[in-house]
């Protein structure tokens, strides 16, 4: 029998934080969710348990404690606080998977704002050199999690990292998600994922997409 991953999810509180702890609870993975307030993440860990009994889930007093207790390390918070948070958990991230899904976006939405030739996960694997640092969820809407299928169509969901083994664990997260998870290739993909993000945003503020829009590639 295969053990169960522990994931901590740092930033639990937040929009994309809440729906990727409220779906990948339904997988056997063991949640501990780190928010600024306690009082909202016990609600959180009630509601889940309420609506998915059985799940592992439990809130979580520090973000070294609980990236200590991990397998796997989800960094739900604005690219401007991955700084921080990896000087608290540098020691404890050692070989371990840390899920980036910021989008480095600027104060008016209309550019990123990371250096050209780098992206917020590579940075991220500069300040977290002995972790296993892997791009996900950046191209999903924290809303696509309700429904990862829109107008009838499974959403992709694209995974890139430079640790192979570490790819497959995250793309079977992805899986749990609701997703249809796509292995992009190496962590410097995520320059492109983090662009595409922002085409997605911009076209969703153009077409009034109401934030419920995803990714799908055809192919036959
Ligand atoms: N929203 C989306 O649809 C979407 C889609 C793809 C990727 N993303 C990416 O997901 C990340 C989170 O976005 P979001 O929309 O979920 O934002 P959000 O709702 O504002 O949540 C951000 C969370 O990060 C926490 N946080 C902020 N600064 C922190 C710090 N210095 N230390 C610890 N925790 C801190 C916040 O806690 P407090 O509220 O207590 O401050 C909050 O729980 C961003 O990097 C974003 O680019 C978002």
């Amino acid at each position: 029998m295969q053990t169960k991953k522990t994931i901590a999810v740092i930033g639990a509180g937040g929009n994309m934080g809440s729906a990727i702890s409220r779906s990948v609870s339904k997988g056997a993975y063991r949640l501990l969710l780190k928010g600024d307030s306690q009082e909202q993440l016990d609600a959180l860990v009630k509601e889940i348990q309420t609506t998915t009994p059985g799940a592992d889930v439990e809130a979580a007093a520090c973000a070294t404690d609980a990236s200590w207790e991990a397998d796997i390390i989800i960094l739900a918070v604005p690219y401007q606080a991955e700084k921080e948070i990896a000087e608290k958990i540098r020691q404890v991230a050692n070989q371990k998977i840390v899920i980036s899904i910021a989008n480095p976006l600027n104060e008016t939405y209309d550019g990123l704002v990371t250096e050209p030739g780098t992206s917020a996960a590579e940075e991220l694997q500069r300040l977290l050199p002995n972790a296993k640092v892997i791009k996900a969820f950046n191209t999903t809407f924290a809303a696509d999690f309700n429904s990862p299928s829109i107008s009838g169509k499974q959403v992709d969901a694209f995974v890139a990292g430079n640790d192979e083994e570490a790819v497959k664990t995250v793309s079977e997260l992805v899986k749990t998600a609701g997703f249809n998870p796509i292995a992009a290739g190496e962590l410097a993909v995520s320059r492109t994922l983090e662009s595409m993000q922002l085409l997605l945003i911009r076209l969703g503020m153009k077409y009034n997409y109401n934030w419920l829009a995803g990714w799908k590639i055809l192919h036959n």
